[in-house]
């Protein structure tokens, strides 16, 4: 049985996709995510350190909602879940991954590029869907143009989001969450500069 995150985003609208390299970071970085106003995270599996780092946010930054992102298999996916991941996000879908995601009743966020990719996402029972890489798909005028053809399938567009595009894609009536690694980009982490992301997660905040 198919089941979308979007009941545990609680009406958040902007999701920070992190890659976090040493588990260290993990606690410093969600509670400033959290204490900025954006409870909901996508710490995707791009690092040696992202299950460490799952398992430590779900068990100790109260109010965060942690989604785990670049999720491509089913392997992957149940190492998600096993670390307390609550959802679970990914750029694209394969067919063994959806043989995965019909038998799962995990909240999953699937990633599609096309009508096509929609249309079987949409068959599986998945009406929202990540839009991945958005702005390279054509962004605004992607979502413009999938929304007739399409109506009933909602998005969240990630991969090339920024501060001064954000609010345009927010205020598409096709989409219901805008992600990005533009609030805390590996470099500030790598720099462990809370205080910039923190700003950056409060500016991007006030968009929803
Ligand atoms: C993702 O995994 O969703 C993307 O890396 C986000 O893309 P961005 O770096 O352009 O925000």
């Amino acid at each position: 049985m198919t089941k979308s995150p979007t009941s545990l985003l609680a009406g958040n609208k902007v999701i920070p996709v992190l890659v976090i390299e040493d588990p260290a970071d993990a606690l410093p970085l969600a509670q400033c995510l959290v204490d900025n106003g954006l409870p909901v995270l996508e710490i995707t599996l791009r690092s040696d350190a992202a299950l460490a780092a799952i398992e430590t946010i779900a068990s100790k930054v109260d109010g965060a909602i942690v989604g785990v992102g670049s999720i491509l298999n089913g392997a992957q996916l149940q190492s998600a879940k096993d670390a307390g991941g609550q959802f679970g996000v990914s750029p694209g879908v394969s067919n063994a991954l959806l043989d995965v995601l019909v038998d799962n009743d995990w909240p999953f966020l699937p990633g599609a590029g096309t009508l096509s990719e929609m249309l079987t996402l949409r068959d599986a029972g998945y009406f929202d869907q990540k839009l991945f890489p958005a702005a390279v798909l054509g962004g605004l005028s992607m979502l413009k143009a999938v929304a007739g053809p399409v109506a009933d399938i909602s998005f969240c567009p990630t991969g090339g989001i920024k501060p001064d595009n954000a609010a345009e894609f927010l205020a598409q009536p096709n989409v219901f969450a805008i992600g990005g690694t533009w609030i805390a980009p590996l470099d500030l982490v790598r720099a462990r500069d809370w205080a910039e992301i923190g700003k950056r997660a409060a500016e991007a905040a006030k968009l929803a």
